[in-house]
């Protein structure tokens, strides 16, 4: 039932958000020369309706159609805001549904290669789910966040996954540190004791955040580069961003992250993918693109399927 409720949400919210758009870029819907749209990956039913509406306005308008890979709009929104990106750099991105460590060349004319990814968990549904153990509500990152301001983060001592001599380097997993935070939560209850929130909200981020900086810190020595970019939902995070500043400090590394408004989904960061792709002379997708709702991350275009 759920994809059924966000598609109608989808139907309901679209057309009144584009004009939106509109009416606060102060451009015509005449004025719009190209539409580039989220064709994967991401919830079916939401791309479908994007996509379509995407389609559309390109047949309308007579206009050329790109599909975007929704995680290489994460990684165009820190153009957006910082400027072309280096020849080559690592990116870290961390949202809901993904976390993968990629290097980076050309966002748009290059393959992007993928270092590693998340065995379970994203680092942002593990947010999300600690939030919902804790009663705090959704969506987690933001709400723990909060409560973590007033905590401990050395208060418990949860689990660093994947960070022992002979684990894959740039692989993730966050399944077992919210199963521990469970575990924490359930024995104080049966114990009558009360929970520390805010305590286990900051231990719980810090081992987060810890493992996300480690291995992306990593990522870009071991490739000799000299640029982390981090991006997505989890990015506007002020611990990852404070952390990770120090970190790159340390380590004479050039840390990116575009503003927190900016980490989480947004329309510009496609649009900005758009752009790159018209600027390089991409070929249009066109009106056959199909939705690719699991979509995995080899290029910011998505070809046709
Ligand atoms: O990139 P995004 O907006 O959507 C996806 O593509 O998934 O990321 C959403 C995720 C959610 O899991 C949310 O809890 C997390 O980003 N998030 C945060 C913060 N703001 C959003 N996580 C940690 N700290 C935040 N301040
Ligand atoms: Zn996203």
């Amino acid at each position: 039932m759920v994809p059924e409720i966000a598609a109608r949400a989808h139907l309901d919210a679209v057309v009144p958000t584009l004009q939106l758009a509109l009416d606060d870029a102060g451009v015509q819907r005449e004025d719009i020369t190209h539409v580039a749209v989220t064709s994967g990956p991401g919830l079916a039913t939401a791309v479908h309706v994007g996509l379509a509406a995407a389609k559309a306005i390109a047949w309308s308008l007579d206009t050329p159609l790109y599909g975007v890979h929704h995680l290489a709009g994460h990684a165009a929104a820190d153009i957006l805001e910082h400027g072309p990106l280096p020849e080559r750099s690592i990116v870290l991105i961390v949202s809901g549904g993904h976390t993968s460590i990629l290097a980076v060349g050309d966002l748009v004319r290059d393959p992007i290669e993928h270092l590693g990814d998340t065995l379970d968990d994203a680092a942002g549904e593990a947010f999300d789910k600690v939030a919902r153990l804790l009663g705090l509500g959704y969506p987690g990152g933001p709400v723990i966040s909060r409560a973590a301001l007033e905590g401990d983060p050395t208060a418990f001592s949860f689990p660093r996954a994947m960070l022992r001599q002979g684990d894959a380097p740039y692989t993730f997993s966050f399944s077992g540190l919210k199963t521990a935070v469970a575990r924490t939560v359930e024995t104080l209850e049966r114990a009558g004791e009360p929970v520390p929130v805010a305590d286990i909200a900051a231990s719980f981020e810090q081992a987060v955040v810890d493992v996300l900086v480690k291995k992306s810190v990593r990522a870009v020595r071991e490739r000799g580069l000299d640029t982390l970019v981090i991006v997505g939902g989890v990015a506007a995070n002020a611990r990852l961003r404070a952390v990770a500043q120090e970190k790159c400090d340390e380590t004479g590394i050039e840390l990116r992250i575009p503003p927190p408004r900016l980490c989480t989904d947004n329309g510009a960061m496609i649009a900005a993918v758009g752009d790159l792709l018209v600027r390089s002379g991409a070929e249009p997708s066109g009106l056959g693109i199909a939705a690719d709702p699991s979509a995995v991350l080899h290029g910011a275009q998505l070809p046709l399927l």
